[in-house]
């Protein structure tokens, strides 16, 4: 099939990607020159395992073009995916700018009878809003489908390819079994439903998983003051079929560009439809304090955090990405920064990106080594793997102070205990 993808973000990325591997042939657009020209040459603009290589294989073989011609890329198109973002704007709202602009460019170009496939996460009620620009700019016939995405960075492409589902969501039966037929070669379980359902599941299944992270946060705050151990507590609960083992790991929160934004953006869609989700008002706010807690951990430590050096490991939003989006370390960095700390912090990728978005409040290490030089603490922010493998006697040994703070749970406790000089926090669990 010939598929155009609008929007070159993780999304359509790895979805232009995956489809050009199982035989279709995609063009990408992007309004992005530069993006594009780096992409033509097989350069990926973000870190994502596995995507890079897909991106020159297919390529090179032809299957895979970008552009930044919506003409070029919109012709001949029989099947159009919309994947632009879709940031939050001041009042918690899902900010359709861009689906706006996509959806005036699609009329433009739209080859008759085309299916206008919209995989950007868009609150319910937006699959009509598009329908009725497009109809509004063009004569020309077309049918509309609404496929939300569910990939993880970091896990995009094994998401993509591997993924639990794929939701189908149209009221005009033709245009969905095209599009069942596009995903076959995937091999993955297909749902077919309604554009207002298909819609809802998005945001309720990113709602859920945000509020299954409060959740667990609030039973590892309840764990310390108990004394009771959360890593015990969530392999209990998940042996439960019905709760599953995903998702119940305790630490400084979610962050990243969906939760955060999609949890708001339901909280506003009730709002607009007068239905009182205070849970979710209850999920954010619990989010909001967790990725306070290592400072408040090290406050009650240090009693005054003044002149004290932190190491900070992590800056990414979670390991295997360089996105920056609403990572608790920009939180963290922020209030040592005003309670008058130093920190100098270290992430394997993410360093270009943090140094954008957190400045010069705090000093950027290019090693493990140079971060922890003369530290009072090191904190564990994001769970990369080279942390976990660390030689931690000899960590503790170049710091000042053999103090750690792991705000994912993510160093093994008997390698801890083997260095019997660590103090160390986490969450949830008793400190040694
Ligand atoms: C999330 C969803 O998992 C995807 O299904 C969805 O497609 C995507 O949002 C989206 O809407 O585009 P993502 O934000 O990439 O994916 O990352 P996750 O792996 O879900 O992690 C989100 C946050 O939750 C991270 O900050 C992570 O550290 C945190 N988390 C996750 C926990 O604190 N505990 C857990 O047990 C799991």
């Amino acid at each position: 099939m010939r598929i155009a993808v609008l929007g070159t973000g993780y999304v359509g990325l790895s979805t232009g990607v995956c489809l050009s591997e199982v035989g279709h042939h995609v063009i990408c657009i992007d309004v992005d020159q530069q993006k594009i020209n780096r992409l033509r040459q097989g350069i990926s603009p973000i870190y994502e395992p596995g995507l890079e290589s897909l991106l020159l294989k297919n390529t090179a073989a032809g299957k895979l073009h970008f552009t930044t011609s919506h003409q070029e890329g919109l012709e001949k198109a029989e099947i159009i995916i919309i994947a632009v973002g879709t940031p939050q704007s001041n009042d918690g709202a899902a900010d359709l700018s861009y689906l706006v602009q996509a959806a005036k460019d699609v009329s433009a170009h739209l080859k008759p009878d085309a299916i206008v496939v919209i995989k950007s996460t868009v609150p319910v009620g937006t699959n009509d809003y598009v329908r009725s620009i497009i109809a509004n700019h063009t004569k020309k016939p077309f049918k509309m489908v609404s496929n939300p995405e569910f990939l993880r960075q970091g896990s995009a492409i094994k998401d993509t390819m591997k993924a639990d589902r794929i939701i189908i969501g149209s009221e005009d039966n033709e245009a969905a079994l095209k599009i069942q037929e596009m995903y076959r070669p995937l091999n993955v379980p297909v749902l077919m439903t309604n554009v207002k359902s298909a819609e809802m599941i998005k945001y309720a299944s990113n709602a859920f998983l945000a509020t299954k992270i409060s959740f667990i946060n609030e039973i590892a705050n309840l764990c310390e003051a108990v004394g009771a151990n959360i890593i015990d507590v969530a392999n209990g609960m998940g042996k439960d079929k019905r709760i599953g083992e995903a998702f119940l790991q305790a630490g400084i929160g979610y962050g990243g560009s969906c939760f955060p934004k999609d949890v708001k953006a339901l909280l506003h869609t009730a709002g607009q439809y007068g239905v009182d989700f205070s849970l979710l008002k209850e999920t954010i706010s619990i989010n909001e304090s967790q990725r306070q807690l290592l400072v408040k951990k090290a406050l009650e430590r240090f009693q005054q955090l003044k002149g004290k050096k932190f190491a900070m490991l992590g800056l990414s939003f979670k390991p295997d990405t360089d996105d920056m989006r609403e990572a608790p370390s920009i939180v963290i960095s922020r209030l040592l920064h005003q309670a008058g700390a130093e920190v100098i912090a270290y992430d394997p990728v993410a360093t270009e990106n943090a140094k954008k978005v957190i400045g010069n409040t705090i000093q950027y290490a290019e090693s493990v080594e140079e971060a922890i030089k003369n530290a009072d603490a090191l904190l564990l922010v994001t769970e990369w793997e080279e942390f976990k493998k660390l030689d931690l006697a000899e960590v503790t040994k170049q710091m000042k102070q053999p103090i750690i703070f792991d705000g994912r749970n993510s160093l093994a406790e008997d390698k801890i205990r083997a260095c019997s000089k660590i103090e160390y926090y986490p969450v949830g669990k008793p400190s040694i």
